[in-house]
């Protein structure tokens, strides 16, 4: 591994599983110093002591956590060069017809009101620093494409990608990048959950990628190693997509268009008849 984060201080929400996870350790390997955060105690310490990281209890959904988080990441470390926003779950599930709003309503605390709580209060530390800083958030296929995800998920999701254009264009006068990533299926315990188990997870995330390959945390861990780098000192206001293609290639709606014989289907106006 290069050491291309070394020494910067990176503050990971969720880091207990999955692709937060996954995150923490690649950090780690390119030199940063990390803090986890997650409201799962025993897996979120656990993976600390593994790493040589800190821990801190956080439920994003609650501002005064992710404040006492970022104000935890700087007694610690001095400072704070990258925060991720990358905490979640699933959410409200069914039909919009039968949705509870309090169902909706802790969905959008979780997924959305997170990331505004991580982007005020990481980007309030790194313009005190004066010294710029990349904050990353976890979007979604699911709030790029239509019809992908759970109504209140894909809201969330394309509502960060939404807060992720706004913070970047007033926080870019202090030198603070703000990006997001947008998953698509990849193969981590909250999947599992959705499948019903990891063999039918890593099943699904194929059959839903045009390249054939499931997507693991890995490759969604090295494009926030590479938003958090200088080596993207210039990206800003980006949502990178890490989809397998899914969002332009996969749907078995075009599918149907691209089996058929190459032709025309429709009126062929005059002047080409
Ligand atoms: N796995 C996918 O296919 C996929 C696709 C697109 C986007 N994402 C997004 O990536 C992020 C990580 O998902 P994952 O697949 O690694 O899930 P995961 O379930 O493996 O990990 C999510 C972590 O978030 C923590 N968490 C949940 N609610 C929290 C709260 N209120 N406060 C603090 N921590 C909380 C959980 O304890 C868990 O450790 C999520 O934002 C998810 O929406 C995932």
């Amino acid at each position: 591994m290069s050491e291309r984060l070394k020494d910067k201080v990176v503050l990971i929400t969720g880091a207990a599983s999955g692709i937060g996870a996954q995150a923490a350790r690649q950090f780690v390997a390119e030199g940063a110093r990390v803090v986890i955060s997650d409201v799962n105690i025993d897996a979120g310490s656990k993976l600390a002591r593994e790493l040589g990281a800190t821990f801190v209890t956080v439920d994003v959904s609650v501002e005064g956590q992710v404040r006492s988080a970022v104000s935890l990441a700087v007694e610690q470390h001095g400072r704070l060069d990258c925060m991720i926003n990358n905490a979640g779950m699933v959410g409200a599930v069914g039909s919009i017809l039968d949705t509870r709003a309090d169902d909706w309503h802790r969905t959008l605390s979780v997924l959305l009101d997170s990331v505004f709580y991580g982007i005020k209060h990481a980007g309030a530390q790194m313009r005190r620093q004066g010294s710029g800083g990349s904050i990353i958030s976890l979007s979604s296929l699911a709030g790029v494409a239509g019809g992908v995800g759970p109504h209140a998920y894909s809201v969330a999701k394309a509502g960060v990608i939404a807060l992720t254009r706004g913070a970047a264009s007033e926080l870019a006068q202090y030198g603070i990048r703000v990006n997001a990533v947008a998953p698509g299926l990849v193969v981590t315990p909250l999947v599992d959950k959705v499948y019903g188990g990891r063999d039918k997870a890593e099943q699904g995330a194929v059959a839903n990628s045009p390249l054939g390959s499931a997507a693991m945390p890995e490759e969604i861990a090295e494009a926030l190693c590479y938003l958090a780098s200088d080596e993207a000192r210039h990206v800003n206001a980006h949502t990178l997509v890490v989809d397998s293609g899914v969002s332009v290639a996969g749907s078995s709606a075009s599918a149907q268009f691209h089996a058929r014989p190459a032709g025309f289907l429709g009126t062929m106006p005059k002047q080409y008849q």
